[in-house]
């Protein structure tokens, strides 16, 4: 029996090896941790158990059955983050440069297919030189059977992948469909094809930092939600938006304990410049109604004239959208349209309540956002808003402009409350560029037109800047003052915590893409 048991323990020790220990070395020297090291770190200590340790690939064309390594590049597993069961799989590079073999995939889809059944969070920790070369079509075969699980686990349980390492080809399309990607500044690069090729199909120099690493996707493209400077620090990053979200669709996120003691909050009545036109930072509002220190912002550089995150608001788990008036003075464009649009799809599926804070001045205009279709991906963001059922609130702080009034969570669309400050003005545009139309002919007629401009303005402003209009109609359910901004939204989402709301039987929506 001994010797069964050393033949074991023999197995499991190559397994924990991986590629070796030179190659283990080179991942430490390139500052990257080994795969095994990464899960150690993510989960709660000695809760990880692996599946699939012993797997080895089958492949024996180019001399592949002289090399085979316990585990085939990839760690599979469960195991608790904080307390919560969770799925993961970790690339190892030490073993073929983490390339995806047929059996590397089975061993994902495994843990896929388990996170489903039983409903938690499935989390890839990627760092792989793209379909194992040696595999040929069964490798591409292995990728496309992990994309059609990542479709079939969307919106039933959250998937959050990390790239901490390289990431090419038809591997960025998993990423590219789970909720979230968080890059590992200097380390990790994403692109469907690297500098080479992309050389000679368009003759462009360019390095694979600048392609496709971290902060060219978390501030150009929106490929990455987050960046973190380094795997530990990305680790953590899982951990804290873990932290926000429920086990799967069925459950919501864990409500904290929390005592309220800091209901009215002064703060937040010295916010708004008393001149329309002045910018302010939405993140003083937003931090001036959540508990305290508990905004966890997502596409922070990217689309920035609109802010999205996770955020608790008396222990509970909520989203938040907000027009940021310091970026373009908070305009919709395409990319940020984009940006909230899959932000509340995502809380939807999640049954994360919507925060919308509203200070819009209307679409981005010109040739460049129209030739880019902002019709279509402005509709994006109508659209995710219009369905989502999950308990919607609204706090317009100062401007709600046009169409864009509309878009941003108005009552009209579904949003359960609505709320506006003293000074919000909710009209179709401002005062100045309505009378300049309305008032074409009185103006270029006055013996005065820079008065008689004035006058009108006047004359709109007192009508329509201001939140009485759509009080009135109860397009606004009450003006609040500031400073009871966090004591109001406390109350109407603890009064909106069981709403359920049925839709019509269909297949699918057809949301515009
Ligand atoms: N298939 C099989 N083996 C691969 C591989 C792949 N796609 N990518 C890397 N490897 C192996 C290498 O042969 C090497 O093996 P070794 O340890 O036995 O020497 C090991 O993984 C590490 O690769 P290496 O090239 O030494 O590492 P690097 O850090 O210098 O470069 C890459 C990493 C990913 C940039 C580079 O390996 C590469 O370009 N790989 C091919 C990418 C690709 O075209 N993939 C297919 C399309 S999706």
């Amino acid at each position: 029996m001994d010797s069964k048991i050393d033949k074991l323990n023999k197995k499991l020790a190559q397994a924990h090896l991986g590629g070796g220990q030179a190659r283990i070395d080179k991942q430490h020297d390139k500052k990257k941790l080994t795969a095994r090291e990464r899960v150690a770190y993510l989960m709660d200590e000695g809760s990880f158990e692996e599946i699939g340790a012993l797997v080895t690939h089958r492949t024996t064309d180019f001399g592949m059955d002289k090399q085979v390594f316990y585990g085939d590049g990839v760690i599979t597993g469960y195991g608790t983050v904080n307390g919560r069961l969770i799925y993961v799989y970790a690339q190892d590079f030490t073993v073929f440069g983490g390339a995806l073999s047929e059996t590397h995939a089975e061993k994902i889809c495994k843990i896929m297919d388990m996170a489903v059944k039983i409903g938690a969070p499935i989390i890839g920790l990627n760092d792989s030189g793209g379909a194992r070369i040696q595999e040929g079509v069964r490798s591409l075969g292995g990728y496309a059977d992990i994309f059609y699980r990542n479709v079939q686990a969307s919106g039933v349980v959250p998937q959050i992948s990390a790239i901490m390492g390289p990431c090419a080809g038809g591997a960025v399309y998993s990423p590219a469909m789970t909720d979230f990607t968080i890059m590992v500044e200097q380390t990790s690069y994403m692109f469907v094809t690297g500098p080479n090729v992309v050389k000679t199909v368009t003759n462009e120099t360019v390095t694979s930092e600048e392609l496709g690493g971290a902060h060219t996707h978390a501030s150009k493209s929106g490929v990455a939600h987050k960046t973190s400077t380094n795997d530990i620090q990305c680790l953590e990053d899982i951990k804290t938006l873990l932290g926000y979200l429920p086990q799967n669709n069925r459950e919501t996120a864990e409500k904290l304990e929390i005592e309220l003691s800091d209901e009215v909050r002064d703060v937040l009545s010295e916010i708004v410049p008393e001149n329309a036109n002045k910018p302010y930072d939405m993140h003083a509002v937003i931090s001036g109604i959540i508990d305290e220190d508990s905004f966890y912002e997502i596409h922070k550089d990217y689309a920035e004239s609109i802010i999205v995150g996770f955020a608790r608001l008396g222990g509970r788990s909520i989203g938040i959208i907000a027009n940021q008036p310091m970026s373009f003075a908070g305009v919709l464009g395409v990319k940020s349209s984009r940006k909230a649009a899959r932000f509340t799809r995502f809380c939807d599926c999640f049954n994360i309540p919507l925060l919308v804070l509203v200070d819009v001045p209307g679409f981005l205009p010109g040739t460049d956002q129209e030739w880019n279709g902002i019709i279509v991906h402005g509709a994006k963001l109508l659209y995710a808003l219009s369905e989502a059922t999950v308990p919607r609130v609204t706090v317009i702080t100062r401007k709600a402009y046009g169409g864009a009034y509309d878009v941003m969570n108005s009552k009209h669309i579904g949003a359960d409350m609505n709320f506006a400050w003293p000074g919000a003005e909710i009209a179709v545009m401002g005062a100045k560029g309505a009378s300049e139309i309305i008032f074409k002919k009185e103006i270029s007629n006055a013996e005065d037109p820079a008065a008689k401009l004035a006058e009108k303005e006047k004359e709109y402003a007192d009508k329509f800047a201001n939140p009485y209009a759509a009080a009135k109609r109860g397009f606004i359910d009450e003006v609040i003052l500031p400073k009871n901004t966090r004591r109001k939204l406390l109350k109407t989402f603890a009064m909106l915590e069981d709403k359920k709301v049925d839709r019509p039987k269909r297949k699918h929506g057809n949301i515009p893409l």
